[in-house]
């Protein structure tokens, strides 16, 4: 991991477009800092899915196709709290539905975490947390050969170009079998008075966000960024559908990083790309999912027509 840390550091601050990785901003303190952005007033798209799970998790239920008398496997990527999922959980239980809860993190931390939470709150739940990468841990769970929905939410599909989604999908359809469920939840592309607020918080929580990977290079790779001399830009555009973040330098610097034995070199002005957040519509998840073997079967959207979970049959 280090090592891979090392080289995609130096190769996106050596692009003629500087950038860096938004899959590097969650060490510890990037985790905190997420968790203070999805309670932040303007960061509607967490409260618009948990109130699809709160509101609607009988249609969704029926559009899964879940039957009583079926085991299946509910397996979630990336749970972190699993505050969402908890709501579909709560309602599989009270109607008798028979299935393992099986969430699938990276991180040991995150699952004991997670399993301690939902033991305290749904004591009837059999919680499997399978540690890993996502596709292995899938690829493990082939052999089952039991019904499985596989959950991705959160949005959390929109931090991948849409190539990279696209190839995404098409490899959880290679570990999945004829009529497994994948819900996949999206943010809407909406106008930019909605989403620019939401990657530019009044309080600073996603400049500081940003930033943070800037201080890990400086602890893990022994770097000098000089954090105060960068600045937030995040940019929105309704017609591409797609945020994007930006540190910007406020002046000309010089950055070192000794673990990698090397300077950069920075404009006054000069950007920094660390994030996508692509915003999605039917027509571009359809797109995406064209040469994947899945096909989309239902669509639940909040009331403010804000955040959708689409149902993907796999064929
Ligand atoms: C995790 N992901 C879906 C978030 C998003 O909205 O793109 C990450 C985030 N970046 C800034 N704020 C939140």
């Amino acid at each position: 991991m280090h090592t891979q840390f090392k080289k995609d550091i130096d190769a996106g601050l050596s692009d003629e477009q500087k950038n860096l990785s938004s899959k590097y901003f969650y060490d510890k303190k990037g985790d905190a800092l997420f968790m203070q952005i999805m309670a932040m007033p303007e960061y509607y798209l967490t409260r618009a899915e948990l109130e699809i799970f709160t509101q609607q998790s009988d249609r969704m239920i029926s559009s899964l196709k879940l039957q009583k008398e079926n085991y299946f496997e509910l397996i979630e990527l990336g749970a972190g709290d699993g505050t969402k999922t908890k709501e579909l959980l709560k309602v599989l239980i009270e109607k008798g539905y028979q299935f393992d809860y099986m969430p699938i993190d990276i991180s040991e931390n995150v699952l004991g975490h997670l399993k301690n939470t939902m033991q305290k709150e749904l004591p009837s739940l059999s919680v499997k947390p399978q540690q890993g990468d996502y596709f292995e841990c899938l690829h493990n769970l082939q052999d089952s050969h039991h019904p499985k929905v596989v959950l991705f939410l959160g949005s959390n599909i929109g931090n991948m170009s849409d190539q990279q989604a696209a190839d995404f999908i098409y490899k959880l359809g290679k570990e999945l079998s004829v009529g497994d469920k994948l819900m996949v939840g999206v943010d809407l592309i909406k106008s930019a008075d909605i989403v620019l607020p939401a990657y530019d918080d009044a309080a600073g929580i996603t400049k500081q966000f940003n930033l943070n990977l800037l201080h890990r290079i400086n602890n893990e790779l022994d770097a000098d960024f000089n954090v105060a001399k960068f600045t937030h830009a995040p940019e929105y555009t309704e017609d591409e559908g797609v945020a994007r973040s930006y540190l910007q330098s406020t002046v000309s610097q010089t950055v070192t990083i000794n673990d990698l034995d090397k300077q950069y070199e920075f404009d006054a002005g000069e950007k920094i790309h660390m994030e996508i957040s692509r915003k999605y519509s039917e027509k571009i998840l359809q797109k995406i999912i064209e040469f994947t073997d899945f096909n989309i079967t239902e669509n639940l959207k909040d009331s403010r027509n804000y955040f959708s979970d689409f149902i993907l049959e796999r064929s």
